[in-house]
Formats: C-alpha cells, structure tokens, sequence
C-alpha cells in the first residue's frame, strides 16, 4: 500500500491526535490537497500570522516552510509550535544573514528596514518593520517620504512595490524565490494565445516582466478573493502550482491554468499528512527561537499586523 491508500487512516490519526494535544493545525494555501483538507485555517503568510496571534489553542502545527512556524512562534513565545518537516526551508529566507542588514544600515543612515517575513527571526530581529506579499505596499506607504526603505530580501517584490509606490529612494536586497523567478514574459504571452479571453493573475514574487503582463498582482489569498470576485471565468495563475487547489475548491465552475509547469517549490511539499500524524504524536518538530532575539524579532512583526490591519491584496 501506498502513500494515497493510507491518507484516510492518516487523516483519522491526525484527527485523533489533534483533539488529544488541543492543536490548531494552519495550513499555506501551497501545501498538499490531504493536507489543507485537515487544516483548521488554510491562507497566505499574513492570514498564518494573524491566525497565530488570536488562537486559543495549547498547541499549533504549521504546515508550511520554517518562517511561517517561526512567525507563529514569535507570536506566541508561551506556546509549542510545530513544523512536521524540519527540511522544510524557504530557500528565499537563506538568501540575507543579520550582518547584511546591519551593513546596509551603516551605509544607509536614518534608513527603515523593510523585510519580508520570508526572513529568519534573527534578520527580523535587525529589521524595523515586516511585511508579506498582501501588504508590502501599505507597509511601504506607511514609512515617511523622505526617509530611505531598506527592502530585503525579495528584489522581485521589492521592484512591485517600488513600482506602485512610486518611491525612488529604496534599497532592495539581490535575493528571489528561486520557484517564482523561473516565470517568463514568454510564458504568459505563450499562455494567453491559447486562453485569450482569460486573466492573467500572479504573485508579487514573480519577476517585473511577468508582472507586467498581469491583470492582478495578489498574494495567495488575494488571488482566491479576486478569482471569486471576478467575473472572469478562466485565470492564468503565476505562482506555486500548489494555489490551484484551493483556487478550484473555492470556484468550482472556473478554470485555472498555472502559466508553467515548472512552478513548483520542493520544500512545500514536503509536508505529507505522514509528517503531520507524527508530529501530533511525537511532538516534533519544535520551533525555538532564543529570547533575546524572539523580542526584537516580534517588535518588527507586530509594527506589521498594526499597520496591515485591513489587508490590501
Ligand atoms: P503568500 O504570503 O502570498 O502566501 O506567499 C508566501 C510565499 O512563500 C510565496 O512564495
Ligand atoms: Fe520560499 Fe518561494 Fe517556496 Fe514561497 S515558493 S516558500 S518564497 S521558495
């Protein structure tokens, strides 16, 4: 027997567990189908976090990548967070170490660091305020004018959000999503010769010549309420083939076509409803964060949960 002839067994033990542990399990919308079928919130990175500081729960399981478990951790110093798989890495979030935001800083004088919460907690413990792909741009409206943003460590985002803040004086950090960065222009045009009639709707991820083919920039959740929203009845999809599983859950009678194959991230799918049963059951695998980092690092989350309230895409 196989994985698939065990995923009911597997959901019956996770179900079982999670009830004995009183866990919440959050789920990113590109984890596998089985898995955000047994998730109590499945959403995008700023939807976790904001699950993560209201749950009552004694336990939360975070299917997802290290930073969103991390941000959850944070949130919620007092609370056991879990992370099923502890290879599960976003490789964006290796791309930048505290020293490089100090240097900048230094080079930079009176600058605000802006950082993705696709960051270690020790780069958010250096970092002035956090954002995500729903609230990047508000985020940067928020920072006076004249003051310079350091933007770290998205340079695909950090060019969305400079082109629609119209904002000259930033900094951006050379690092990518190495899934999202594999989109084309080409790809796009390639798509929309066979589905003229439909829309282009991408992730903010995604590199400025792909964007600026797109009709929608959204996060993952964003792109699930413009998709509902929209009259539209097909979309092309530029992010993780993952969002087409909760894209055709929430419409059913629409069709979504992923502009490339390609687009997968290895580390998100590495959560399998295997990994989740055995982190219920042996408590593994746990999220530390040192205490005087965890401090500094939950200011510059919670700088972005005051501003984000209200998200805007
Ligand atoms: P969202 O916050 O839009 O879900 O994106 C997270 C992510 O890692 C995208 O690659
Ligand atoms: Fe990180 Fe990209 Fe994977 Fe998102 S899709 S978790 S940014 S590597």
């Amino acid at each position: 027997m196989g994985y698939k002839d065990d995923i009911p067994k597997l959901a019956a033990e996770v179900a079982e567990q999670k009830k004995k542990r009183n866990a919440i399990i959050l789920v990113h919308n590109y984890q596998r189908p089985e898995v955000q079928d047994l998730g109590d919130f499945v959403g995008d990175s700023l939807g976790l976090a904001q699950e993560a500081a209201k749950t009552d729960a004694e336990l939360i399981v975070l299917c997802g990548v290290d930073f969103m478990a991390e941000t959850a951790k944070l949130l919620n110093p007092e609370k056991v967070v879990l992370l099923p798989e502890d290879r599960a890495l976003c490789p964006m979030a290796q791309m930048i170490a505290p020293d490089d935001v100090v240097e900048l800083k230094a080079e930079h004088p009176g600058a605000v660091v802006v950082s993705y919460v696709n960051t270690p907690a020790d780069v958010k413990a250096v970092t002035d305020v956090c954002c995500t792909s729903a609230n990047a741009v508000k985020v940067v409206n928020s920072i006076p004018p004249e003051k310079p943003v350091i933007f770290t460590p998205d340079r695909h985002l950090g060019a969305y959000v400079q082109r629609e803040t119209g904002r000259e004086n930033m900094i951006i950090w050379n690092g990518l999503c190495p899934t999202h960065a594999l989109m084309r222009a080409e790809d796009v045009l390639r798509a929309k010769e066979k589905y003229p009639d439909a829309e282009v709707v991408v992730h903010p991820e995604a590199p400025m010549e792909v964007i600026e083919l797109a009709d929608a920039v959204r996060s993952t959740s964003g792109m699930l309420r413009y998709c509902g929203e929209t009259k539209a009845s097909t979309f092309l999809i530029g992010t993780e083939i993952g969002m087409l599983y909760p894209l055709k859950k929430k419409c059913p009678d629409k069709e979504f076509v992923i502009v490339t194959g390609e687009l997968v991230c290895p580390t998100m799918k590495m959560t399998t409803l295997r990994s989740l049963r055995n982190a219920l059951r042996d408590m593994k695998y746990e999220i530390t964060v040192p205490d005087d980092v965890a401090s500094a690092a939950r200011k510059s989350i919670e700088r972005m949960l005051e501003i984000g309230r209200g998200r805007a895409g």
